[in-house]
């Protein structure tokens, strides 16, 4: 692994960060960060954690991509195993149970447009930069970039993107329907995430787990397989002590204090 670069996670008030630290490189992921990315997935199953904000370190870049010069001697065999392990990291965080979001400022290419296209939520800055440049580098987006973010902004406007390696702005981003969120300048970073966290954290935690798996089944699923999947997730709810709460707190007007049962 390049020296000092590593995925660091720390949880605090229920909030988890992976933080993505490879700065001489801008964050560009390597086989063994993104062995070490998995790593620190597995870790969070056994947290408290109910949201996962992802960052890179610095203020240039969220991820510059997958480690070029790590791939430059690739053989086919070998970029098989790299692409096929990146897909399925990735797989694991689009796949995370509770609401993941990734906060970009600066470049977020390649792979680190992959990274936060498998997120589900984006917020970005003016900074922002995110593109695809790969089939500058003769390759494609290969971390599931081609699905993602056809499934999240449509065919014609995926491969605009993808085959004029254009690189998009925080605004842009938000107008292409990739943010969530664009934070102008003069605001706040840290005041909009802290608002996302608390709206979020005040809604019934196995609730919310609900919600994420019934809309992530919209998309591999029938409408009718999907709704069979939202009304066994709508009949777990019901089966909480949350649900119980949330209702009498609203009949009785008050603010409900959810216990994630
Ligand atoms: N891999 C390896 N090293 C990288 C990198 C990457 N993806 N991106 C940046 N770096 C390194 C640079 O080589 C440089 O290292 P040295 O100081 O040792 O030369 C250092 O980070 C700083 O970068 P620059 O000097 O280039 O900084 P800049 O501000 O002039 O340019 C940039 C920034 C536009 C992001 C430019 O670095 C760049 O184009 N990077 C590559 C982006 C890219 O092509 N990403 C896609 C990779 S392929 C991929 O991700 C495949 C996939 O889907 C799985």
């Amino acid at each position: 692994m390049e020296k000092n670069s590593k995925i660091i996670l720390t949880i605090e008030n229920e909030v988890a960060t992976i933080l993505i630290s490879n700065p001489s490189k801008l964050n560009a992921l390597s086989y063994s960060l993104l062995q070490d990315l998995e790593k620190k997935l597995d870790d969070l199953k056994q947290s408290s954690a109910k949201l996962i904000i992802f960052k890179g370190e610095g203020s240039k870049a969220f991820v510059a991509g997958a480690d070029i010069k790590e791939m430059v001697s690739f053989t086919p065999q070998q970029a098989y195993e790299y692409i096929k392990y990146g897909q399925k990291v990735f797989t694991k965080v689009s796949k995370l149970s509770i609401p993941t979001i990734a906060v970009i400022q600066g470049f977020a290419l390649g792979g680190g447009a992959e990274l936060a296209l498998a997120c589900d939520f984006r917020i970005v800055n003016s900074d922002a930069l995110f593109g695809f440049p790969e089939v500058q580098l003769g390759i494609i987006p290969g971390f599931g970039g081609t699905q993602r973010l056809t499934q999240l902004i449509g065919y014609s406007k995926s491969l605009e993107i993808i085959l004029t390696s254009k690189r998009l702005s925080g605004e842009e981003m938000l107008s292409y329907g990739i943010a969530n969120e664009f934070v102008k300048n003069g605001e706040s970073m840290d005041d909009v995430i802290d608002k996302w966290v608390s709206s979020i954290l005040k809604a019934a935690p196995i609730a919310v787990k609900m919600a994420k798996q019934a809309v992530q089944a919209s998309e591999t699923s029938s409408l009718e397989s999907g709704l069979v999947i939202e009304l066994m997730c709508e009949t777990v709810c019901f089966s909480t002590s949350d649900c119980k709460i949330g209702f009498e707190s609203f009949l009785e007007r008050k603010q409900p204090e959810f216990k994630g049962e």
